[in-house]
């Protein structure tokens, strides 16, 4: 989906396909470095991630794994708590694996905290995180980020895996959609 066809319900584009492209191609070149004679485990997480895995895994070189958690906040407000209820684990054994994890978007922290957490647990020689997104004023909790693509305004953004009511998820770019589509 483009941006054009969404029509007077997108404000503005933040993020250009092509910018989205050639930044992915920067993050994968700094983690081949990274990780000369290391397999790499990448871990998604889904919804959100499932486009900047498929297109940063496809611009790595060095040798690698997949694998996809699914994570979710207890019910509707407590995403402030930081609790965090593993939806779909993962079906690799991470001991000794150097996990790199991918996000689309890291926005207040708190998942990424936990998950960082949880699988540093698990005894992994290594965890670091790669991010196509980060907002730095949302921010309530610090995250050591390793890879980030873009740091945003906070401001609700949709497309290129992030969504509004399950919506926009396939939008090329990254963008915010008008207020009118909130208001209904
Ligand atoms: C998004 C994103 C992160 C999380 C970041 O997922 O993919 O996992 O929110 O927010 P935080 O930094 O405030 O914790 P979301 O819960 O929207 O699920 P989805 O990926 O299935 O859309």
């Amino acid at each position: 989906m483009e941006a054009t066809d969404i029509g007077d319900d997108l404000e503005t584009v933040l993020i250009t396909e092509e910018q989205i492209s050639e930044r992915l191609s920067e993050m994968a070149a700094q983690i081949d470095r990274d990780y000369v004679g290391k397999e790499i485990l990448l871990v998604g997480v889904l919804r959100g991630a499932v486009m900047v895995m498929a297109d940063l895994s496809r611009k790595i070189h060095s040798p690698l794994e997949m694998d996809w958690m699914a994570v979710s906040s207890y019910g509707a407000g407590t995403k402030s708590s930081g609790v965090v209820r593993i939806l779909k684990d993962l079906d690799s054994d991470i001991q000794g694996r150097h996990v790199l994890i991918v996000e689309d978007i890291i926005d207040s922290g708190l998942t990424l905290s936990w998950l960082y957490a949880n699988l540093t647990q698990r005894g992994a020689a290594s965890v670091k995180i790669a991010t196509l997104l980060r907002k730095p004023d949302a921010a309530k909790v610090h995250v050591d980020v390793s890879y980030v693509g873009f740091d945003i305004p906070n401001e609700f953004v949709v497309g290129y895996g992030l969504d509004y009511a399950g919506r926009y998820r396939h939008l090329s770019s990254v963008g915010t959609l008008a207020p009118h589509v909130y208001g209904g």
